[in-house]
């Protein structure tokens, strides 16, 4: 790249993947980047940048997601690109067409936008920072001559399960007719882990589907990429980490939380959140059950009903999110008849809310989740042991780190199928029961990690120093 006497100042053009759990951690390592001198190009596919807009109270026209921090000073510059389908498209009920067509269609969006964007930018491109999960970063970093960086928004733990996709395959644990069920201990820096615990592609037996194909050519494209960096920290999986950082240049940056961890300046929810602080302020310290699970996984309709008297025989007070596409059918009522009002004045269902406000409420004692990462992240950070219950892809691997490995939760279902009473029964262990001293001394350690980490000489700050360093040295 070409010389100059003056530091080039680093001009990153970020791409978040177009999901929910994936923009919530990319706009603050943007942020991030932008408080470190960078500046950032942020690229929202037009539907996520729609979404933000309209569940926002008073959605302007002139203002993107960035107006806010821009007015602090930061060089945070927003775009908008397709991804294929019209507005209207439901991306939710038409999810295989649409991930079949997006990695195809996107690539070309992506080269339009690069085409205008790299002769005329000030300061000069010089790098791309993609969502790991996309399949075809390396030829673009290439062809625009940008340093390339793969962001990864789950644990290390996953990452080198995917990145170590053939090993599995050679040794029979996956895509073979019929998986090895025996533990595999082959993965570099991870000692043990059971079939059950990988996450769910892993697991299945058709490999032909659209997502393995994302998954082969993703998992194969990240080898090529410049530096990776995970939204983790490096003494949650100090062996897993240690091991990829042989493979290429690694660094574990997290948790990358919005500052302050309260309502952000930059907005990131697709859905109009509904405001809980309210009815939280009504009820006793410790007392509330939190109940997510997250922004995209589904639950079947018996599930969520054994869910639902579960929690009417608990005798808890809870805030379930409950979003309306749960339940991939058409159903629409999913709950038990009279349920709403068995649980009146001690249960509150909502569509969405403001998860961080919520678990950072202290009526909150206790989170049962589908172990989406980001939400494990923010549970750690408010201190509120786990109910862990899986539905889909990364969540398997995760509940094995939260119930297994860190013991900061609790397995809401020890042998499917879920019933009522368990449901019960584990509300009431998590949230009042004997073990609760000793997940409450686990949870309190897993904070401190995170906030040593993020401390000053943390070594998530360090390790974000260091990248830094070492992508200066790459873009001179
Ligand atoms: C998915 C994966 O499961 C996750 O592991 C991966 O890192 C990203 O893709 P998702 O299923 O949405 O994400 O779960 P999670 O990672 O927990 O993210 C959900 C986010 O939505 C959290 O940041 C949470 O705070 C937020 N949220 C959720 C709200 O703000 N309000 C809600 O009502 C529910």
């Amino acid at each position: 790249m070409e010389n100059n006497t003056h530091p080039k100042k680093p001009h990153a053009v970020l791409f978040p993947y177009p999901l929910q759990g994936h923009v919530i951690p990319s706009v603050p390592l943007a942020v991030k980047l932008a408080s470190n001198g960078f500046t950032i190009t942020f690229i929202n596919t037009h539907f996520i940048h729609h979404q933000i807009k309209i569940s926002q109270p008073n959605p302007t026209d002139n203002d993107d997601i960035f107006s806010e921090a821009r007015k602090s000073g930061l060089d945070i510059r927003y775009q908008v690109i397709g991804d294929g389908f019209p507005l209207g498209f439901d991306r939710s009920l038409n999810h295989d067409l649409f991930w079949e067509v997006f990695p195809k269609v996107f690539p070309t969006h992506v080269e339009e936008l690069l085409d205008d964007m790299v002769p005329s930018s000030e300061p000069p491109l010089t790098c791309l920072i993609a969502d790991t999960f996309f399949t075809f970063f390396s030829m673009i970093a290439a062809k625009y001559n940008l340093v390339n960086i793969s962001f990864w928004t789950e644990p290390a733990l996953v990452l080198t399960l995917y990145y170590h996709m053939d090993l599995l395959k050679e040794n029979g644990h996956f895509d073979s007719p019929d998986n090895r069920k025996d533990v595999i201990t082959y993965i570099p820096g991870v000692p043990a882990i059971e079939p059950k615990d990988l996450m769910s592609y892993l697991q299945a037996t058709d490999t032909s589907t659209t997502v393995h194909q994302i998954l082969n050519k993703a998992f194969s494209d990240v080898k090529k990429s410049d530096f990776i960096l995970i939204n983790t920290v490096q003494e949650l999986e100090p062996n897993t980490i240690s091991a990829l950082q042989e493979k290429q240049p690694t660094f574990a940056i997290g948790p990358i939380f919005p500052s302050g961890f309260s309502k952000s300046i930059v907005a990131t929810n697709m859905w109009s959140e509904s405001d809980c602080s309210q009815w939280l302020s009504t009820k006793r310290n410790g007392s509330v059950l939190y109940v997510s699970f997250g922004s995209y996984a589904h639950a079947s309709k018996k599930d969520i009903e054994e869910i639902a008297y579960g929690l009417s025989l608990s005798k808890v007070n809870f805030i379930w999110v409950l979003r309306p596409d749960i339940v991939s059918s058409d159903e629409t009522d999913i709950l038990p008849v009279g349920f709403e009002d068995k649980i009146k004045g001690r249960g509150l269902i909502v569509t969405w809310c403001c998860q961080i406000e919520v678990l950072s409420h202290p009526a909150i004692g206790g989170f049962i989740t589908h172990c989406g990462w980001n939400s494990i992240l923010e549970s750690i950070w408010c201190r509120i042991p786990l109910l862990a219950y899986p539905l889909l892809t990364d969540q398997f691997t995760n509940r094995k780190l939260v119930v297994d490995d860190w013991k900061i939760g609790i397995n809401l279902v020890d042998n499917k199928p879920i019933t009522r009473e368990e449901v019960s029964e584990k509300i009431n262990r998590l949230m009042g029961g004997k073990s609760r001293g000793e997940l409450m001394k686990k949870i309190e350690e897993a904070r401190n990690t995170l906030e040593n980490a993020l401390s000053h000489s943390g070594s998530s700050e360090n390790n974000f120093s260091q990248f830094v360093s070492e992508l200066k040295v790459k873009i001179e």
